[in-house]
């Protein structure tokens, strides 16, 4: 039997987080200049989404722009900020005909007009629709999400609409950016860092890790399967005991 077909036999996690690493390493290597990693990489993010929505995936959480990422060179900024647009235009389709909603994670007060405006526009365009959720994660940094969160609730105690004691952890979860989505089960980075640069630090809390050395634009359904497979293995206990 084939490894799709073994892993579709067994649970398949809920929200996967992908880490979309090593574009820039990947045209290096093919003598190509960084931004064709990056533009290969949205491809490749395209063909990954539709097959975790196949396989019966939720939720996938794609880090693709870090609030450290503004300290790379400008062009390469810029390259990497049209890229929401050349994604909409090639893949609105297939991702109608797949029935995938898109959901945007980040910061919105250093994006430009255009892609605020695109971000809202595919929102909401995609709102109803009932496949699979991409969380795309843009300007994207944990410590500022978390940091936001609690300045929001220290917010609302102070005008006198939430009491200190109220303050759980489901009321902390509402203020961050995936308030909607189920915390992480399989995280996965490629490209061989074992790090997390900041990515869902909350949200990962009893993640399963997966990091593998393959760059992202050549991450195929097969390394994803590969990685659902090592989830499977594992055992979740969550502070508990065997079960
Ligand atoms: C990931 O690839 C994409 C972004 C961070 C935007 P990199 O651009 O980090 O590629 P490497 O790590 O330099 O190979
Ligand atoms: C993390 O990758 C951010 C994204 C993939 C968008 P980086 O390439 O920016 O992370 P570091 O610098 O290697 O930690
Ligand atoms: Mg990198």
């Amino acid at each position: 039997m084939g490894l799709k077909k073994k892993i579709r036999l067994k649970t398949i996690p809920q929200h996967i987080a992908i880490i979309l690493d090593g574009n820039g390493r990947w045209a290096k290597r093919r003598n190509l200049p960084r931004h064709m990693g990056h533009k290969q990489g949205a491809v490749n993010l395209q063909k990954i989404t539709l097959e975790a929505h196949q396989l019966g995936v939720n939720y996938l959480s794609v880090y693709a722009f870090s609030t450290e990422n503004w300290k790379r060179p400008k062009d390469e900024i810029d390259y990497l900020m049209k890229l929401p647009k050349v994604f909409e235009e090639e893949y609105k389709d297939a991702f109608k005909e797949y029935d995938i909603r898109v959901v945007f994670s980040g910061r919105r007060d250093r994006l430009s007009k255009e892609n605020i405006d695109l971000i809202n526009r595919v929102e909401e365009k995609t709102k109803d629709r009932q496949g699979l959720t991409l969380n795309v994660c843009i300007d994207y940094g944990s410590q500022y999400e978390i940091t936001e969160a609690a300045k929001s609730l220290a917010k609302e105690v102070k005008d006198g609409a939430l009491k200190i004691e109220d303050i759980d952890i489901l009321k902390m979860q509402s203020h961050l950016y995936t308030k909607d989505l189920p915390d992480v089960d399989l995280l996965i980075r490629t490209s061989g860092e074992i790090r997390l640069s900041n990515f869902l630090l909350w949200q990962v809390a009893y993640a399963e890790f997966y990091f593998t050395k393959v760059h992202w634009p050549a991450f195929k359904a097969r390394h994803l399967y590969k990685a659902i497979k090592h989830f499977q293995k594992r055992e979740r206990k969550f502070g508990g005991l065997k079960g």
